[in-house]
């Protein structure tokens, strides 16, 4: 249902980065994270190993941790869960929109306490969030938006991540990726200085700056602080997919609206809505409602087609380690879209007779 959009210039990057003797965090980490701030708008990027890394010590520099609530859809990937429940925290989930998946912000109003500690909505597929009305339930609780499926998606005219804190992934199934890694953008300095600090090791400056000429390769620790640094090989992965980003978009899109178009109409199977505010979709993924059909069927018969799909997400409320930690929650809607849901394949380097056999084939299937 996906694989990376690489090319020659990607190859010819890492290889640039191979052949230069400096293949850890360096300059090619540098110039990723300042232009990828640029890109969103933020002040600052911290440049990591994965997504989850950066959810890991956002919550971390936030102080989350044992009696502390955090309130997040149970629709989205396990990750960000998974951190709540690490640092000790309670996940609270807040359900979503049937059409888009996004988030309630009335849901996440509904939840908040006096033990809340963080809200963390998802820009769904590549469709934004409503920042404002969820900024508007969170008052002063800080929120920290789950980018990943983020870039290239703008809420009312800017980039995800140009205010809160922002988490974004360059997973291999990602609209750009660096084989694995993650970014956090924001622009509070105590926070991204903090992120900075943890990501290696707790010690200030990372190898680039205790090896380099001249420079002083002794340091203190004055908090213990994780191994997230991301590498110049990624980074320089990362900057050929900048380049080609809105090239890489823009297919996306244009594979959207082609199935949008193609699958419209079509009885027992809803399509993925649109958020109401103006905003720019980036279609990291393209998420499909089998109301008409059991899924285990429509899956065998993609299969049997050699088509494929993926299934984003499995609701977090009902996998086994959240249900001993949360007990029973109840998500009307959640619950009711994760039988139905699945993705469709989408990726720019699909060409227009896959897109269209993907078409025919669903359409066959639900006639
Ligand atoms: C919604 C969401 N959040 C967080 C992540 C975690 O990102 P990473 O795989 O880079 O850790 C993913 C990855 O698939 C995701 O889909």
């Amino acid at each position: 249902m996906s694989r990376p959009c690489i090319g020659q210039e990607e190859i010819e990057a890492v290889a640039s980065v191979l052949r230069s003797g400096w293949i850890t965090t360096g300059p090619r980490c540098s110039e990723f994270e300042e232009r990828f701030a640029g890109l969103t708008g933020a002040r600052w990027g911290v440049s990591l190993t994965s997504g989850t890394a950066g959810m890991h010590l956002l919550l971390k520099a936030l102080g989350i941790g044992r009696g502390d609530e955090v309130i997040t859809p149970s629709m989205t990937f396990a990750s960000t869960v998974n951190q709540i429940l690490l640092a000790g925290a309670k996940p609270v989930f807040a359900d979503v929109d049937y059409d888009t998946l996004l988030v309630e912000p009335r849901e996440i109003a509904r939840h908040v306490t006096k033990r809340t500690r963080a809200v963390i909505p998802v820009h769904f597929a590549g469709a934004p969030a409503d920042l404002d009305a969820i900024g508007e339930a969170a008052g002063s609780i800080p929120v920290i938006e789950d980018a990943a499926h983020a870039v290239g998606t703008r809420y009312k005219g800017r980039h995800i991540g140009s205010g809160n804190p922002a988490v974004f992934s360059f997973h291999p199934i990602k609209n750009i990726t660096t084989g694995e890694g993650g970014l956090v953008t924001g622009s509070d300095p105590e926070l991204m200085k903090r992120l900075k600090l943890l990501r290696f090791h707790g010690i200030e400056r990372d190898a680039w700056k205790r090896y380099g000429k001249g420079s002083d390769p002794s340091y203190d620790i004055i908090e213990p602080g994780c191994k997230y640094n991301m590498t110049d090989i990624q980074a320089a992965l990362g900057l050929a997919q900048l380049d080609k980003l809105d090239a890489i978009n823009s297919r996306r899109a244009e594979i959207a609206k082609r199935y949008l178009e193609g699958l419209s109409g079509i009885p027992g199977l809803d399509l993925p809505g649109s958020p109401a505010c103006e905003h720019v979709h980036s279609w990291h993924l393209f998420v499909v409602k089998a109301r008409g059909m059991d899924r285990k069927l429509f899956m065998e018969g993609l299969a049997e087609r050699n088509i494929g799909y993926g299934l984003h997400f499995p609701a977090c409320h009902t996998l086994t380690c959240v249900r001993e930690a949360c007990g029973e929650v109840s998500l009307p809607v959640t619950e009711e879209v994760a039988k139905m849901i699945l993705s469709l394949p989408l990726y720019p380097d699909m060409e227009e007779g896959q897109v269209g056999r993907v078409i025919a084939a669903v359409k066959e299937m639900f006639g």
